[in-house]
C-alpha cells in the first residue's frame, strides 16, 4: 500500500499567538481547541470503575447491552425507531474510525474519498493512508458528469459541522442519499455535535441523524452514522464512540477490526452503555455550553466579528472580512487564541473557528476582554 503524503500538522504555526495571548495580563483563554474542560459525569466514571476487573477479552463488536443502548439512544433522541443493533459497533473514540474508514472498506488506490470543502481534516487524511483519492465535494452538482473513475466510492457528510456549526436538513440529507444510492456511494455521516442544538425553536430531540427514516426511507443501506461521546459527556479522555447503520457494511469493518485488534476496552464498553442511557448529563452538559456561548457570541460581535452558522455544535464561526491570521492575531493581543479557518480548507481563510470548551471563568474572562 502506498501512503500519500499525510497533511501538514498545522497547529504549530499558533504557538507564536499562543505566546503572545499567553503574555497578556490575566492570563491566555485558549479556544483554538475543542477538548471539553469539565468533570466526566459521575455515573460515567463509576461504570468506569465498576468495570475496573476485566481479565479477558473483550468483544470487538461490543457487548449486546451496549449495541441495545445504541439503538435505544437513537429511538430517544435521534428520532431513529427502529435501529437494529447488529449494525452497531464501538469504535476506540471516532477519530480513529474517521482516519480508518476508507481503510477498513477497502478502498485504495484510485478510489475517490468525498468531503466537504470546509472540514475536520481527518476525512483528507484518512483518503490518504488508504493510498486513495481525497476530494472536495460541496454539493453534488459540483461534481459534474460522473465516470466510474470519478464517482466517490465514499462520502462524508458532517452535520452539525465542525467548524462551521452549520445543520443539514431532512430534505438535504435525504437528496445526498437518494443520489449514492443511484451510484453506489456509500455515505458516512459524522454527527458528533448532534445533541449541541442551538437552532431557536428546534422541535426535533436533536439535529437530523443520516439514519432518520425520511431521510432512508426506511433502510440503512449503504448509509454510516459516526457518533461519539467525548463532547456529549465530557469523557474525550475515555476514546468512547461508535459506527451505526448498514449491518453488512458494519459487519466487513468488524471483520478487519477483528483482525487489527481495534477494540474498545472493557471497562469503556460499560462507561459508554450508561452514558447512553442517562440524558439527564447531557441535558445539564448542553445548559453550561449554552450560556457559555451566548456570553462569547455577543461579546465576540461586540469586537466587530460576524458570527456565521454556529447553529450547533461547539464552535462559533466567525469573520471580519479579512485574512483569518490578522482575526488570531488581534485575538490574541486580547489574550485570547482562537484557530484559523484554514485549518479547515481554503475556504475558510477569512474565518476563525472559537470554540465554547473552556471555564465559566475563562469564557467570562475573554468576554470581558473582547468588550474591552
Ligand atoms: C467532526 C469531528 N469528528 C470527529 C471528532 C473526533 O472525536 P473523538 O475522536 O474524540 O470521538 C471530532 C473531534 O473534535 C470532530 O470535531
Amino acid at each position: 500500500m502506498t501512503v500519500r503524503s499525510l497533511p501538514d500538522f498545522p497547529w504549530d504555526s499558533l504557538a507564536p499567538y499562543k505566546e503572545r495571548a499567553s503574555s497578556v495580563s490575566g492570563g491566555i483563554v485558549d479556544l483554538s481547541v475543542g477538548t471539553p474542560v469539565d468533570p466526566t459525569p459521575a455515573v460515567v466514571q463509576e461504570a468506569l470503575r465498576g468495570a475496573a476487573d476485566a481479565p479477558g477479552y473483550p468483544l470487538t463488536y461490543g457487548t449486546a447491552p451496549l449495541r441495545e443502548a445504541v439503538a435505544g439512544w437513537f429511538a430517544r433522541r435521534r428520532g431513529v425507531p427502529d435501529l437494529d443493533p447488529d449494525g452497531v459497533m464501538p469504535t476506540i473514540g471516532s477519530k480513529e474510525l474517521v482516519a480508518w474508514l476508507p481503510t477498513l472498506l477497502g478502498l485504495g488506490q484510485g478510489d475517490v474519498v468525498g468531503f466537504p470543502g470546509i472540514a475536520y481534516p481527518t476525512y483528507d487524511v484518512g483518503a490518504r493512508l488508504a493510498g486513495a483519492t481525497p476530494q472536495v465535494v460541496d454539493g453534488l452538482a459540483a461534481l459534474g458528469p460522473l465516470t466510474t473513475a470519478t464517482t466517490p466510492k465514499l462520502l462524508w457528510l458532517n452535520s452539525p459541522s465542525n467548524p462551521t456549526g452549520q445543520v443539514l436538513g431532512i430534505e438535504h440529507l435525504a437528496k445526498v442519499v437518494a443520489w449514492a444510492r443511484a451510484h453506489g456511494v456509500v455515505v458516512a455521516s459524522d454527527e458528533c455535535y448532534a445533541e449541541l442544538d442551538w437552532r431557536e425553536g428546534a422541535t426535533e430531540p436533536t439535529t437530523p441523524s443520516i439514519l432518520d427514516p425520511r431521510v432512508t426511507g426506511g433502510s440503512t443501506e449503504g448509509l454510516l452514522a459516526v457518533y461519539s461521546l467525548s463532547k456529549q459527556s465530557n469523557l474525550a479522555g475515555y476514546r468512547a464512540a461508535f459506527v451505526a447503520g448498514d449491518v453488512s457494511l458494519v459487519r466487513r469493518l468488524l471483520e478487519v477490526r477483528k483482525h487489527a485488534g481495534m477494540i474498545v476496552p472493557w471497562p469503556v464498553q460499560q462507561a459508554l452503555t450508561v452514558a447512553l442511557g442517562d440524558d439527564a448529563h447531557v441535558a445539564e452538559q448542553k445548559a453550561r455550553y449554552a450560556a457559555r456561548r451566548a456570553q462569547l457570541r455577543t461579546a465576540v460581535e461586540a469586537f466587530g466579528l460576524r458570527v456565521d452558522h454556529s447553529d450547533a455544535g461547539l464552535y462559533l464561526w466567525a469573520t471580519r472580512g479579512e485574512d483569518a491570521w490578522a482575526t488570531v492575531d488581534a485575538l490574541s493581543r486580547r489574550g485570547i487564541l482562537a484557530a484559523p479557518g484554514t485549518f479547515y480548507g481554503k475556504a475558510g481563510r477569512e474565518h476563525v473557528r472559537i470554540a465554547l470548551t473552556a471555564t465559566d471563568e475563562r469564557i467570562a474572562a475573554a468576554a470581558e476582554r473582547l468588550r474591552a
